[in-house]
């Protein structure tokens, strides 16, 4: 599938994303290198860092927030009513042509 990512800069990538690899969208975002390495994906994908906080642009239906992904946006910063975790949304079909944006990077 085709997906299209904001960086943190504001630079638009139009990347392809496999769907049969069980990858999540941090892992498309750090495979594509489209944030320094130790900035996203810090918990490695477990819900507890909001590292890899995105904000959906797109109306894609999206799979229901876990209740870890609902606790850890709860505490993060930059959290707007379209924010997700990255690390919980795995790539597959329905997701073409998706639009994130990258949260900015927690200090
Ligand atoms: Fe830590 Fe997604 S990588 S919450």
């Amino acid at each position: 599938i085709k997906i299209k990512i904001v960086d943190r800069d504001g630079v638009l990538h139009e990347v392809d994303a496999p769907t049969d690899m069980n990858m999540n969208l941090m892992e498309v975002v750090r495979s594509y290198e489209l944030a320094p390495e130790g900035t996203i994906g810090i918990c490695g994908g477990m819900a507890m860092c909001a590292s890899c906080q995105c904000y959906i642009k797109s109306d894609h239906l999206l799979p229901e927030k876990s209740d870890d992904e609902e606790a850890m946006l709860a505490e993060a910063f930059f959290v707007e009513d379209n924010s997700r975790l990255g690390c919980q949304i795995h790539m597959q079909d329905n997701l073409d042509g998706l639009e994130v944006e990258l949260a900015p990077e927690e200090q």
